[in-house]
């Protein structure tokens, strides 16, 4: 456990009798942050490889992005959507540039691009004249904690207390391309599949079940929407992991990397399901404003003019790392990722090594019970990467030795 400064303990019990208690939070209290560093009230160096899940994808206090945002806010930050400014079709432009779908609805967040996603793939239905309100979802699946998300979201433990959710929602093993192509029918308004799940553990797609959402797409009509949240926008070396699996998505949900810590999240639609979309379906009072997308246009800027290729390159790097740290560590029995998102397996529960590292001055954090998961900035760089892995190996050793 960490020990914390009086300010420290003063903000724990402020927030302790004030704020809705559902984060259980690790007590540290962070005041600032460079680069792929995060310091706590007493001025303590952590190793940032979390970054905010997934979201600080230049680091933090990137001189670029916070001039940025300081001249937008000294200059306008916001007009609502009834009126145009210059950088919405900006962002929008460069994201059909990366990603070939050519529409773009903003919104504030990883699940309200899901819930527009999930709006518009029924709305395309209602459009045909045929309405389909089904979904396909895959297990271990998570989208979000609205309701619509919510409800494509697999896990129990997130949905229970909330019900009754949409209704028409399968799930299918995430292995089983079988299941899929049976589950998937003429009455399916889409099927929902991150291509690589974070939240679950940090799984791939197998290759089988990219192409098994592909026929049973196209054989049913049914659309695909890649939730690229987590896993999207370079985080795994490439613009879109569902490019790398060969799947084509109908609509696209964006968030985390794409604001570097400015809430933006975005709806990507391919021609067929924008021509659905009518003036007053959908919308949102902070979507797509001045700071979101300055912000968005900085980051879009940094990952074109180089920082993909440097994901890419770091991605073997950090798997080289954790080889050699699971070579000490008979705990950890599976390594998997790309680029700047890796999940390493444990044969235990991962919150005492989470704890250990936090410890040690390192954040990660454990997902799936059992999987240390690992979101560096994309900024991450190779003496980072070889930080990373003494802490890591220090933390595991620790709690090797907790059990002796
Ligand atoms: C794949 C995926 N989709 C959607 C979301 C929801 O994003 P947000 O927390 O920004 O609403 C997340 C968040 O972790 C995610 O990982």
């Amino acid at each position: 456990m960490m020990t914390t400064t009086q300010t420290a303990r003063d903000v724990i019990g402020l927030d302790n009798a004030h704020v809705l208690q559902t984060y259980r939070r690790a007590p540290v209290v962070f005041e600032r942050g460079n680069g792929c560093r995060l310091y706590d009230a007493t001025g303590r160096a952590y190793l940032d490889f979390i970054s905010g899940i997934g979201v600080s994808s230049l680091g933090h206090a990137h001189p670029r992005l916070s001039a940025a945002i300081a001249a937008q806010a000294a200059t306008l930050l916001h007009t609502s959507n009834l009126y145009y400014h210059p950088l919405q079709s900006e962002v929008a432009s460069r994201l059909t540039a990366l990603s070939g779908l050519p529409r773009t609805f903003f919104c504030n967040s990883g699940t309200e691009a899901v819930e527009a996603c999930l709006k518009f793939a029924r709305r395309y239905w209602h459009a045909q004249g045929s309405p389909r309100s089904e979904i396909v979802a895959l297990e271990r699946g998570f989208h979000g904690r609205t309701m619509g998300s919510l409800s494509v979201t697999w896990d129990d433990h997130y949905r229970a207390p909330f019900g009754p959710l949409l209704e028409g929602v399968t799930f299918v093993s995430q292995n089983d391309p079988d299941a899929l192509r049976r589950a998937v029918s003429s009455r399916t308004a889409a099927v929902i599949a991150e291509p690589l799940q974070g939240e679950g553990g940090v799984r791939p797609l197998e290759q089988a079940m990219a192409e098994a959402i592909t026929d049973a797409c196209e054989a049913t009509g049914a659309l695909f929407i890649a939730d690229e949240v987590q896993c999207g926008l370079g985080r795994t070396g490439v613009p879109f992991h569902s490019a790398t699996l060969g799947l084509r998505p109908d609509l696209m949900a964006l968030g985390k990397a794409l604001g570097g810590g400015v809430p933006v999240g975005a709806a990507l639609f391919s021609d067929r399901v924008a021509a659905s979309a009518a003036f007053g379906d959908h919308g949102s009072t902070y979507g797509g404003n001045l700071l979101a997308c300055r912000a968005a246009m900085v980051f879009l800027d940094e990952l074109t003019s180089g920082l993909l290729e440097h994901v890419a390159s770091t991605g073997p790097l950090i798997r080289a790392a954790l080889e050699r740290v699971a070579a000490r560590h008979p705990m950890i029995t599976g390594i998997r990722g790309a680029g700047v998102i890796w999940g390493v397996e444990l044969d235990r529960p991962a919150a005492p090594v989470v704890e250990a590292a936090l410890d040690r001055g390192l954040l990660i954090n454990r997902t799936a019970d059992t999987v240390i998961r690992m979101l560096p900035p994309y900024i991450v760089d190779s003496a980072d990467v070889d930080q990373m892995a003494v802490m890591f190996d220090a933390a595991l050793g620790a709690v090797t030795a907790e059990e002796k």
